[in-house]
């Protein structure tokens, strides 16, 4: 059984460590918020009746996962860290900056950035080369899209480490080539929400039209053959 550390716990690290849980993974949580124990209990609470409909892997167990006081003991023995902390460029040099110091240098540090490149998160590191971003949809415990992407002084080993790792958790990796502002999904979205607002700002399509159009149109071939 693997044991994954999940650095901030709030709706994404929540969700990772539900993620992980389902799949028979030990989980320990550290997030500094004074109610951040109640938060993540109530939404694996809430999130593991369809995560038992859907399929629990051998040995999955709610029991588990244990919320630890300190970082240093959270990442102790841990075979992959998960960071999913606000989304504030210095936070993030300086918690990944921490996250290394206290971990074993051959184990993968991934952050769930939706915004910030690799690059320029990982300046402060003392063993930049492990750390990844692994960018989750939300909720990660439902939707497998991850996509897995490095920095300047991130090695391809760790890059490699990391898919393999979400693979074998069931996930849909995507290993991108180089860092791509926004993550492909993500920009995707935002270019059609852009014309959606275009088209109801122009007076030419209500918003009861736009959805339809996709909802019973284009939307259902989507899932089959993606939007090339
Ligand atoms: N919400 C989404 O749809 C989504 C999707 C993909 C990726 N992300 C990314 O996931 C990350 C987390 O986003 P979220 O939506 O879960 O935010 P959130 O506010 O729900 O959770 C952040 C958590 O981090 C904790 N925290 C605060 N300071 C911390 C610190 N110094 N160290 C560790 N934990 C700390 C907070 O207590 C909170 O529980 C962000 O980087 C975000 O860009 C979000």
């Amino acid at each position: 059984m693997k044991t994954v550390a999940c650095v901030g716990a709030g709706v994404i690290g929540g969700g990772w460590v539900a993620h992980f849980l389902a799949r028979g993974m030990r989980v320990k949580a550290w997030d500094p918020a004074p109610d951040a124990e109640d938060r993540l209990t109530r939404l694996v609470d809430a999130a593991w009746p369809a995560l038992t409909e859907l399929g629990l892997a051998e040995h999955a167990d709610k029991a588990n996962l244990s919320v630890i006081g300190t970082l240093a003991e959270a990442t102790d023995q841990a075979d992959f860290v998960q960071e999913s902390a606000p989304e504030k460029l210095e936070l993030k040099q300086k918690l990944l900056a921490d996250i290394d110091a206290v971990t074993s240098p051959d184990v993968v540090i991934a952050s769930s950035t939706s915004g910030y490149g690799m690059s320029e998160m990982q300046v402060a590191a003392t063993h930049p080369e492990r750390l990844v971003v692994g960018h989750p949809f939300n909720p990660p415990y439902l939707i497998p899209l991850v996509e897995v992407v490095g920095g300047n002084l991130t090695q391809q080993w760790a890059v490699q480490r990391a898919a393999d790792f979400y693979r074998g958790t069931g996930k849909t990796v995507i290993v991108m080539d180089r860092e791509v502002p926004g993550f492909i999904a993500n920009r995707l979205q935002e270019a059609m929400w852009r014309e959606a607002l275009h088209m109801v700002a122009n007076g030419e399509a209500t918003v009861e039209q736009i959805d339809l159009s996709i909802t019973d149109g284009p939307g259902l071939r989507w899932p089959i053959h993606g939007p090339c």
